[in-house]
């Protein structure tokens, strides 16, 4: 499945962002059209591959819940949806790898088809961990379907079944991405502006 590769030259230059967040952040990185589109085809590509087999969806939280609404409205079959809290100990802008579990699953996975709905991969490394706790639990598969993938990052080695976007590195916030626990309510994807994160 090609994925779409935004590149700085890609990055479109119309829209301006709100008033209210122009302070911290600079260009859109992924026009709110652009990720609509693309998680209705990612929502496509899901129901065509788990025809009957509807799967398990476990979003991240917090980062995935925007993601998690849209892409299961976008799969046509009986999927079920559950979430799971982690804490990536790290400073604002980078993960350490070391994870913490918040909230854990309320539904039971043996047998299951887990999908799970992850809203950036950067590092890798919480998704890889995250990958080694659901499988003590004996689901029947386990595969990844991440909104964003920054280029040339990771220190995982991870295999990502489904991919919205692979974007250049850089600390992006909107669409469930906060800096902070601001700016998940800015629709699309957005650059921090450089230096902003010394700010706070
Ligand atoms: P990783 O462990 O380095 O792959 O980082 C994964 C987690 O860090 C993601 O699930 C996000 O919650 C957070 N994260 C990484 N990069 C960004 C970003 O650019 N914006 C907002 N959150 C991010
Ligand atoms: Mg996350």
């Amino acid at each position: 499945m090609p994925t779409p590769n935004i590149k700085r030259e890609d990055l479109a230059t119309n829209l301006l962002p709100p008033t209210w967040a122009s302070h911290a952040i600079s260009e859109v990185v992924i026009s709110p059209k652009a990720l609509h589109e693309r998680v209705k085809e990612l929502g496509n590509l899901i129901t065509e591959d788990y025809r009957g087999r509807p799967p398990l969806l476990i979003g991240v939280l917090k980062g995935a819940s925007s993601f998690m609404t849209d892409l299961s409205q976008s799969i046509h079959l009986t999927v079920e949806i559950d979430y799971m809290a982690v804490a990536s100990y790290g400073t604002a802008t980078k993960s350490s790898g070391i994870v913490r579990i918040v909230k854990d699953l309320d539904l039971d996975l043996t047998d299951r088809h887990v999908l799970v709905v992850e809203d950036i991969v950067d590092s890798g490394l919480t998704l890889s961990y995250l990958n080694r706790y659901l499988k003590t639990r004996k689901p029947a598969s386990v595969e990844v379907c991440a909104l964003l993938v920054k280029e040339g990052q990771q220190r995982a080695k991870l295999d990502l079944k489904y991919i919205g976007f692979t974007i250049p590195e850089g600390f992006v916030v909107g669409y469930g991405l906060d800096i902070n626990e601001k700016f998940r309510n800015l629709d699309g994807i957005w650059r921090l502006k450089i230096g902003y994160e010394s700010k706070i």
